[in-house]
């Protein structure tokens, strides 16, 4: 016998018994897309390496690590792997915004996307090499209120998928105006503690010393003296900030200012933001996460283009969903049409097609089975009613039978929905 194959490390099969919260979850992303205005937009599962390693900048974990190269057929000229598949979806999206001249709309654009993102990461709890993001980017509007609207949808997000207790951390880590002198004040700061870094902060200490804030494994004494960012802001991104807060404070919408919430790609300037469940935070917890990248489209060769997104990770909150207790809700009781005459197949069909059409959920029996073995098929796959069809009645009519009460009564296919929504 041929060994069995077995999925790819780090990727998970949606079963059925999975995908009613799934679908739950992606269902209020997208209610939540429509009432907060938003048009979907669809960019390719790959794109050109180079996009991100300008984009979220050649340090980052996505691109320095976690990279996954996607190369042409054999002996064609892109034998040479120039894809990767995407690690996230901003810079798609804002190549997409640059390419199409997008920025001749009406602006701001406001923008969403559910789909599968790629990162060769190391697979445990919560971390996958395939996931899935909602993706929400406003590109255009150089805020503060889209950024305290966008913090506020993803609350909302939280709240309506029913995952409690969530906090937006929040921060500023500035601009290409203010972020040299806190870079250097970071770099002087750590230099003096080298020896306390882990060889990966050691090694980004001059790259790019805002990660060693996000370092897991940093000293939390050292982390704790380290300077903020929030000290070294340019009055117009201390006033952006200011006005953010103020804006969040008014709505009420539940967050904590974090220090070292820098986030793990280049691009973000000015506002960021990670939502964790309260009490469970460290990188790999994280809910969501985005923030503003107000140079980004100029990394990509465009104009100057403020923007400001966030990235809600759809596994991670059927997730915490489930370990909370939340339960999807029921899709309606299940109708299975049974008939003991194998002659009735087509009437079968007919019934179910108009018990479809009046908006029920129908599974219908094709079977030679008798009745009986039918009825407990029906009972096994959840079925909590039966219509049985029958020559003998009029033409028109149906057995209705509860099979909990295991009662059940004759009457019009026309009164069949009606009576089931009742109940
Ligand atoms: P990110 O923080 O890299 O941001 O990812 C956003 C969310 O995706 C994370 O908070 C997490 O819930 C989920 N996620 C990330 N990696 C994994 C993984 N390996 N397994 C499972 N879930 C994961 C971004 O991707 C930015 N593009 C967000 C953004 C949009 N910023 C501005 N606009």
């Amino acid at each position: 016998m041929a060994r069995p194959i077995s999925a790819p490390r780090g990727t998970r099969d949606l079963l059925p018994e999975d995908a009613a919260a799934w679908s739950h979850v992606e269902g209020i992303a997208r209610d939540l897309s429509r009432r907060y205005a938003l048009d979907r937009i669809e960019t390719p599962l790959f794109e050109r390496i180079e996009l991100f390693s300008r984009g979220l900048g050649e340090s980052s974990d996505a691109v320095e690590k976690e990279m996954f190269r996607v190369s042409g057929a054999a002996g064609s000229e892109d034998e040479r792997a120039q894809w990767a598949l995407r690690p996230e979806p901003t810079a798609g999206i804002v190549r997409a915004y640059l390419e199409h001249g997008m920025h001749v709309r009406p602006t701001p654009q406001r923008l969403w996307m559910i789909g599968p993102m790629f990162r060769y990461d190391r697979p445990q709890a919560g971390r996958f090499r395939q996931f899935v993001q909602w993706d929400v980017e406003v590109i255009g509007d150089p805020g503060p209120m889209v950024d305290a609207e966008i913090i506020e949808l993803g609350q909302r997000f939280y709240w309506e998928a029913e995952v409690r207790d969530v906090v937006a951390s929040v921060n500023s880590i500035g601009d290409a105006t203010c972020r040299p002198a806190y870079r250097d004040a970071l770099v002087a700061y750590f230099s003096a503690h080298e020896n306390r870094l882990s060889a990966d902060s050691r090694r980004r200490l001059h790259v790019n010393p805002l990660r060693v804030l996000d370092d897991r494994d940093l000293d939390p004494d050292l982390a704790a003296g380290a300077p903020r960012s929030i000290d070294h802001l340019c009055d117009a991104c201390a006033a952006h900030f200011a006005a953010v807060r103020a804006l969040l404070d008014a709505e009420g919408v539940r967050y904590e200012i974090d220090h070292r919430l820098v986030r793990g790609l280049d691009y973000y300037t000015r506002t960021t933001f990670e939502f964790f469940v309260a009490g469970r935070r460290g990188q790999q917890q994280a809910l969501g996460g985005g923030g503003r990248y107000d140079g980004l489209a100029e990394l990509l060769g465009g104009q100057p283009t403020p923007g400001i997104g966030f990235g809600i990770g759809i596994d991670r909150t059927v997730l915490a969903a489930a370990e909370q207790g939340t339960v999807p809700p029921d899709q309606g009781p299940l109708v299975a049409v049974i008939g003991a005459d194998p002659d009735t197949l087509a009437q079968r069909l007919e019934v179910a097609t108009a018990l479809r059409a009046a908006g029920l959920r129908v599974r219908a029996d094709g079977s030679a089975r008798k009745l009986g073995k039918q009825l407990e098929a029906a009972a096994k796959f959840g079925a909590r009613y039966a219509v049985i069809v029958d020559p003998t009645l009029p033409t028109a009519s149906v057995i209705l039978r509860d099979l909990s009460a295991s009662e059940q009564r004759e009457l019009p296919l026309g009164d069949v929905a009606e009576a089931v929504r009742q109940a």
